[in-house]
């Protein structure tokens, strides 16, 4: 396992790293959650992901209970948490000072550790005024509960804000931003912040870098019955693969799937190592659902130096995804 900065930061982040969304508390009990993690931790990965808002925070309540069992040192691993959807009441949502504030404690709780080493915002929160969010975060920090706050899914100007909000009233900025991104996924990491990768060290931790597994080719002849797009509440993911787009995507990874042969290694393999090769990417968080996936992704690595400019050329033929970039002279 690779590590590299996240951002400029100091922090070193494993280059694929674990995360719990649709998993822990859905299809992966508390036995099966120790399992996946200590199979991760084992192979080098140093960050496990997690919100406020998967599964209502059981996700968490698993992740902590399985971190007490492990006993691992806290000092070799980061974990997560982010704000934004606690609860139905108008006081347990978004962005606040009370809400950022309250849910960070509730994740301690849930989680059995003492501080988070990233927090982030779930989604932007356009009722509050940046100000106010980013003082709740500059002050959690202050009091040792949090170490990095960021922010998920924002625009690149709504980053930008938060900077200018921070430098402004001498308060912590974000440090990294948790992304989509993938082989279909590639506005927001290739073209909306490229302007400010630079200029604040943003660093980011991607997320579903195989588009809910549709990169794996398991949707190519049929929904199987036990995959994720069949959860109840997840009927929204099984329209995305049955509509049109996602139909058209099918057509893609079973192209790739051929380019991906022809390199000998799965097309899964090929997905997660076209995300590493953007240095932007600080970490690619990893989702499975069981332990053969998460160790058949993590060997992943093994085939690095497949990844040459050739078959990245071939990569983009195929899927014709790239943004267009902001103009320069
Ligand atoms: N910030 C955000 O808004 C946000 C949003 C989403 C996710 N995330 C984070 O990113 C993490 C990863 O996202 P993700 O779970 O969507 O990642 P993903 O890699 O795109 O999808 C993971 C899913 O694909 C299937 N899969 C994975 N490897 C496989 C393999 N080798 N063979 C067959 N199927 C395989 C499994 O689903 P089946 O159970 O169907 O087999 C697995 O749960 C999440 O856990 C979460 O921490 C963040």
């Amino acid at each position: 396992m690779d590590y590299r900065r996240l951002g400029k930061s100091g922090l070193k982040v494993s280059e694929f790293s674990f995360g719990s969304w649709v998993t822990f508390g859905k299809q992966v009990d508390g036995g099966d959650a120790k399992t996946l993690m200590s199979a991760a931790y084992d192979a080098g990965v140093n960050f496990f992901d997690n919100a406020e808002g998967y599964e209502a925070g059981n996700s968490e309540t698993l992740m902590g209970e399985a971190l007490a069992a492990l006993k691992w040192s806290r000092d070799s691993y980061i974990v997560s948490s982010k704000v934004f959807w606690g609860g139905t009441k108008p006081t347990q949502r978004g962005l606040s000072a009370k809400h950022v504030t309250e849910a960070c404690h509730a994740a301690l709780r849930r989680l059995q550790v003492d501080h988070l080493d990233l927090y982030f915002c779930h989604r932007p929160d356009i009722d509050t005024p940046i100000e106010e969010t980013v003082r709740a975060m500059h002050n959690l920090i202050t009091q040792g509960k949090i170490l990095y706050w960021g922010t998920s899914e924002w625009s690149g100007q709504q980053i930008t804000e938060a900077h200018l909000a921070a430098r402004t009233h001498g308060l912590t900025p974000p440090t990294m931003e948790q992304p989509q991104y993938n082989l279909f996924e590639r506005h927001k990491v290739e073209a909306d912040y490229l302007p400010i990768y630079d200029t604040f060290g943003l660093g980011t931790t991607i997320w579903s870098p195989l588009a809910s597994g549709l990169l794996t080719g398991k949707y190519n002849d049929g929904i199987p019955s036990d995959s994720r797009v069949n959860l109840p509440g997840y009927e929204w993911l099984r329209d995305q693969v049955q509509s049109e787009g996602g139909k058209a995507r099918l057509v893609k990874v079973k192209a790739l799937a051929k380019l991906a042969a022809e390199a000998a290694m799965p097309v899964h393999h090929l997905a997660l190592l076209w995300c590493l090769q953007n240095p932007h990417v600080s970490t690619v968080i990893l989702g499975a659902s069981r332990k053969s996936q998460l160790k058949d992704n993590l060997s992943a690595l093994d085939a690095k130096s497949k990844m040459t400019p050739d078959l990245m050329a071939a990569i983009e033929a195929i899927v014709q995804t790239k943004p267009d970039l902001p103009q320069r002279f």
